[in-house]
């Protein structure tokens, strides 16, 4: 199969890329709408906005199977952008989906409210509370309604070795700051993209292709208060020069969010275990493995 890795440059874009060497039965095209000049494969220049150019670029290089990486992941920026986040969330995904190739997309927890205490199933009712989960959902909508047998994995918190992220905003103020404030009434999961990545060329290389919306997170909950703590802890363990930094648990309240966050964004991951039969580490271990792949 010829296949397309848009968003290529980002944090599962890059990962994908890493694995897509353990599969070489495949030739792979990656993609961004920028690319940097010190890039370490061919990254073709491609904005997913531009139907004509995606119709083109599928065309040209006859690509059967699309994984769609690329994404307006700021979610505070989206508030006072949501016409843009649409543009690149939900109506280039549309682009994408009739180009002619078959389609893996990437969505999120921000599709739910946040205010239940259950992990969250595929078929739960959605209701998105910011811009950029509407903007998500309206791009799992449009995917669905050209090609209702497409693949969806929604995922959460979401780090890597690759781009900015949570993991590595903790480790730079743990190292600059004596002291910070992380939220502790905010419960989800971690989830090392390389996980993700994995996921998905499982998906690839099912026997068959399995159509659905699957909830992908690593094993296991907490809050971004113990997940500081642990980036802290596992980067101790790992390195010489050590962190050392208070770590106070607060409330949503005490942080000035610029927009709402979910309370409790915990997805149940029982159907992709199921469907795949993959296993899914906890995300502590994936913490681990991230900071020795780092080093
Ligand atoms: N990060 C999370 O915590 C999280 C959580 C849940 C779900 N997700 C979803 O997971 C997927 C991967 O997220 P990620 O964290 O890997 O994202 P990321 O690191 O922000 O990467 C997204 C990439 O898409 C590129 N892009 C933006 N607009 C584009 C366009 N018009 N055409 C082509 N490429 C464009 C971005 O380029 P620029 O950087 O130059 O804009 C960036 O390289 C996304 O669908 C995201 O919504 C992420």
């Amino acid at each position: 199969m010829n296949i397309l890795i848009t968003g290529a440059n980002g944090q599962l874009g890059n990962e994908m890329r890493i694995l897509s060497a353990q599969h070489p039965k495949h030739t792979y095209l990656f993609s961004d709408v920028f690319v940097p000049e010190n890039s370490p494969v061919t990254v073709h220049p491609l904005d997913i906005t531009d139907e004509a150019a995606v119709c083109g670029f599928v065309g040209e290089h006859c690509v059967d199977l699309i994984v769609n990486c690329a994404a307006y992941t700021n979610v505070d920026k989206a508030e006072q952008d949501e016409p843009v986040a649409l543009k690149i969330n939900a109506d280039a995904v549309a682009n994408l989906a009739r180009s002619g190739a078959r389609l893996i997309h990437i969505s999120t927890d921000y599709v739910f409210s946040g205010d239940e205490h259950l992990p969250c199933r595929e078929q739960d009712p959605v209701a998105p509370r910011t811009a950029y989960g509407r903007t998500k959902y309206a791009g799992e909508q449009a995917l669905l309604a050209i090609q209702p047998d497409a693949i969806i994995f929604r995922t959460a918190w979401l780090y890597s070795e690759y781009g900015n992220n949570f993991m590595k905003t903790m480790i730079r103020l743990g190292q600059t700051k004596p002291e910070i404030g992380v939220v502790y009434d905010q419960i989800g999961t971690p989830t090392y993209a390389l996980d993700l990545a994995q996921a998905i060329f499982a998906a690839i290389e099912a026997d068959e292709w399995k159509a659905g919306i699957y909830h992908y997170t690593n094993e296991g909950v907490c809050s971004w208060y113990d997940f500081t703590l642990a980036i802290h802890e596992v980067y101790n363990m790992l390195h010489k020069d050590q962190i050392n930094c208070r770590v106070k648990p607060i409330l949503s309240e005490e942080y000035q969010y610029l927009t709402p966050r979910p309370h409790y964004s915990v997805l149940n991951k029982a159907k992709v275990k199921q469907t795949f039969g993959i296993q899914i580490p906890h995300w502590r271990d994936s913490l681990i493995a991230c900071m020795q792949n780092i080093q």
